[in-house]
This record gives C-alpha cells, structure tokens and sequence, in this order.
C-alpha cells in the first residue's frame, strides 16, 4: 500500500515511518527491518516542512527503496495534492504540538492544526485516498470528571491546543460519511522516546545538565498524567487502524498508570546521579490550559489485543541515554 506521513521528519513521525516500512504486507511476508521485494512492507512518502522536524530522523528510513520524502508544507495545496497521488492512506501528523505556546499564539494552533488537518483531508479526497488517520490527543478531554477518561467522555478541553485536534477529529468525522474516507484519531496520552524535541523528561534533562543543585518546575509538582513510550504508541496506532470498523472512530492510546511531575524530576535526577532541590514555580497547572490529571481508559484499543510493552523507567532510561548521546 502506498502511504503518505506527515510530520515523517518529526518525532512519531519518523517512529511511524519506520514501522510501516518494516511492516510486512501479509501474514507469512519476510519480517525484520525493511525487507525489500514484493514481500516488503509499505511504500511509504514523507511530507515535511522541516520546521521541527530534522532530516537526520530519518536517516535509518532514507536506505529503503522504499521511502520518498517531500519538503513541502501542509498548508500549501500546490505541493501537498500532487504528493498524495496514488496514496491510499495518509497518517497525518504535522501540527503544532505545543499546549502552553498555544495559549501564547492561539492564530498558529488554530492554522496549523485546524486549517492544515482541513488541507490535508482535502488532498485527500481529491486524490482519491480510502483512509485518513489523525494523532489527536488527551487534551480533547479537557479537566475531564472520569479518570480513566472513557472515549464516550464529554469532549470540552480547556487549551486552544486541544480545541484544534477536536475540530481536526469532527472534520474526520464529516469527511468519513460525507466522502467515505475511513477516518481513525488516536487521542495519544503523553508520548516520549528517542528523538522527542519537547516534554517535561527533555526539559528536565537540560535543566538538570546545566544545574544539576536546582530543578525549577512549572507547577507544584503535582500534575499526574500519563505517558507512553514511543514504540508502544506506534504499535497501537497501527492496529486502531488495522482492526477499524466504522467510518470514523477515536481510539485512547496512553499507559495504565499515571506518574507526578515530581516523580519524574526525581527518577530523571537519579539516573542522572543529581540531588536538586525541587524548586517550584506555581499552582496545580503547570501553565494555562495545562491538565493536572490525565489518565485515558485503553480498554477499547486493550480489547483489540494491545498492551504496552516498555516500562515507564526502562522508556526514560533509553530516552536519556539517546538525549546524551545527541
Ligand atoms: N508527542 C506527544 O506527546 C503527543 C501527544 C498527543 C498528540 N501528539 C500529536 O502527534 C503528532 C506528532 O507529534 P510530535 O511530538 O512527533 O511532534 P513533532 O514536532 O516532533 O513533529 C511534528 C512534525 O510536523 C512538521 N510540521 C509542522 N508543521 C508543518 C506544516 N505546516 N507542514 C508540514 N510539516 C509540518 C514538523 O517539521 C515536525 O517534523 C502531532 O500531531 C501532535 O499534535 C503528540
């Protein structure tokens, strides 16, 4: 199948693209990294403005016949439809995804994930593709009252970041039954790993490097969420896909347990052999728009045959070595 990421160049992105070149097409076909042949996984396009992403994410992907990468952005239609030619499914990724800039700069989240989600389903109808998935996110939920917060909670979020993957997901939704584009949103917990250029692991790495007496943390330390190693996210987000029944439908994708900012700042300080003093900066919300609490239900993509299959601590620990070796 031929399949166009985009944000291939981003964090998931170049995670994604590389699952699905790896990928085998049928039950049986060579597995491992990139078989090649008529056995072999995906043909896979990248799309990327490269305005985060990096080239060198997708190093490991660019060896595989394969794989094509576009530099274009999503916003702009004279690329973007002509790149979608041929392509069946589309995993839409680019966004901004910045909760707290989006309080900031409200116009960026709003073109960016909503006016791009748009032109990116158009290309896709106009190109003829059969499938569309959207990364969406645990912000749809907002202070949600149900912890873990079901798919059937009510969807009122409280940050402009969160409004933006919303209205991406109803327009997956009116695209699916007006065009019969099958449409998939996989609301991701906190996703981290290799290659992650924000979060609070990142920014407690750096801080730490430069001051390992003091760590400043947004918030009072308290904020519970829930996070996701990479590899497990793209798992799952392949099987949603996969295993997809309806015209349009929203799958949780996140861990069981929920970790506090502190104890993160305090497992990152150990594997980084510091004993900062916690140094905190404000209330229950780390910044505006910011949820104290998430924990999404996996039950649903769980009942497809789904569990996550790296440690919280083993996860941090592969993120840090990769954030030295970098
Ligand atoms: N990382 C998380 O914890 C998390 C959680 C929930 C949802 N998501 C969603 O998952 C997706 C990927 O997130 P990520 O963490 O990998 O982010 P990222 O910033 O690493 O990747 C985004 C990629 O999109 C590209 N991009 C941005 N604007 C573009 C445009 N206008 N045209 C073309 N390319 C553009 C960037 O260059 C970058 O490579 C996003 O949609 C994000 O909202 C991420």
């Amino acid at each position: 199948m031929k399949i166009l990421v985009t944000g291939a160049a981003g964090f998931i992105g170049s995670h994604l693209v590389e699952a699905l070149l790896a990928r085998p097409l049928s039950a049986g076909a060579e597995r491992g990294p990139f078989p090649e042949g008529k056995e072999g996984g995906h043909e896979v396009v990248g799309y990327d403005n490269l305005c985060s992403g990096r080239m060198e994410n997708l190093a490991d992907a660019s060896r595989s016949k394969r794989f094509s990468f576009i530099k274009g952005d999503i916003l702009d239609p004279s690329k973007l439809v002509p790149a979608c030619k041929g392509v069946e499914r589309i995993y839409h990724l680019a966004a901004d995804p910045l909760v707290k800039e989006s309080a900031e700069n409200p116009a960026n989240s709003f073109e960016q994930n909503v006016v791009g989600t748009f032109r990116v389903l158009e290309a896709a109808r106009l190109k003829g593709a059969k499938s569309f998935v959207l990364t969406s996110s645990s912000t749809v939920y907002g202070d949600a009252k149900e912890i873990p917060t079901p798919e059937t909670a009510p969807l009122e979020p409280v940050s402009n970041y969160g409004a933006s993957k919303l209205a991406g997901e109803h327009y997956c939704a009116a695209y699916a039954h007006t065009y019969g584009i099958r449409a998939t949103a996989v609301r991701y917990a906190n996703i981290f790993g290799e290659r992650s250029g924000h979060g609070v692991m990142r920014d407690f790495y750096f801080k730490l490097k430069r001051n390992p007496k003091e760590l400043e943390i947004l918030g009072n330390g308290k904020q519970d969420k829930s996070y996701l190693y990479v590899e497990d996210a793209i798992e799952a987000t392949l099987l949603a896909v996969e295993r997809q029944k309806l015209a349009f439908d929203a799958f949780n994708i996140g861990s069981r347990e929920k970790h506090k900012v502190d104890e993160i700042a305090l497992l990152i300080a150990g594997i980084m052999r510091a004993k900062p003093k916690l140094a905190h900066g404000g209330g229950a919300r780390g910044w505006a728009g910011d949820v104290p609490i998430m924990l999404l239900s996996t039950k649903k993509i769980e009942r497809l045959g789904w569990r996550p299959k790296v440690k919280f601590e083993d996860g941090v620990k592969r993120y840090l070595d990769w954030l030295a070796a970098n």
